[in-house]
């Protein structure tokens, strides 16, 4: 059987490509599923795509991937900075979780140089860009 990775994303990645492409680059958060999805496929993953701007959605999708997701992968966005409810609800799924930033956030302002997603998360990758996603596919199919 395949397993089944719950991919999240936090606020404002909705316009990804069109939001600060010097920092996020020109690729859509389609773009970024596409290229997942063909990965996943390769790697008999199956993948559940969500993003939202609001903060209880995640924390409910999150209790979501409890009862059936092998392993989340998240970029929580600006929430990764601010958000113990995200944090409290990762702490409540069993299985492993990647962090992803498409930025180096530890290069930027101080206040991204701390997430309280990554004290939860397994491992986190940040500053390769939109790869950083489909890499994190790798450690699942490990
Ligand atoms: C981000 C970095 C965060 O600091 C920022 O708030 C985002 C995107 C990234 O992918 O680089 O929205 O998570």
């Amino acid at each position: 059987m395949s397993k089944l990775i719950y991919v999240l994303n936090g606020p404002n990645l909705n316009l990804l490509g069109k939001r600060q492409p010097e920092i996020y680059g020109s690729e859509t958060l389609a773009d970024v599923a596409a290229r997942m999805q063909d990965k996943a496929d390769k790697l008999d993953i199956e993948l559940e795509f969500f993003q939202s701007n609001h903060e209880g959605a995640l924390v409910d999708k999150i209790h979501e991937a409890r009862e059936n997701a092998a392993g989340i992968i998240i970029n929580p966005a600006a929430y990764s900075h601010t958000s113990v409810a995200i944090l409290d609800a990762l702490n409540t799924f069993e299985n492993p979780v990647v962090e992803v930033h498409i930025s180096n956030i530890h290069k930027r302002e101080a206040f991204r140089h701390h997430s309280y997603v990554s004290t939860r998360a397994e491992g986190v990758i940040a500053g390769l860009g939109t790869l950083g996603y489909v890499l994190a596919l790798d450690y699942f199919a490990d």
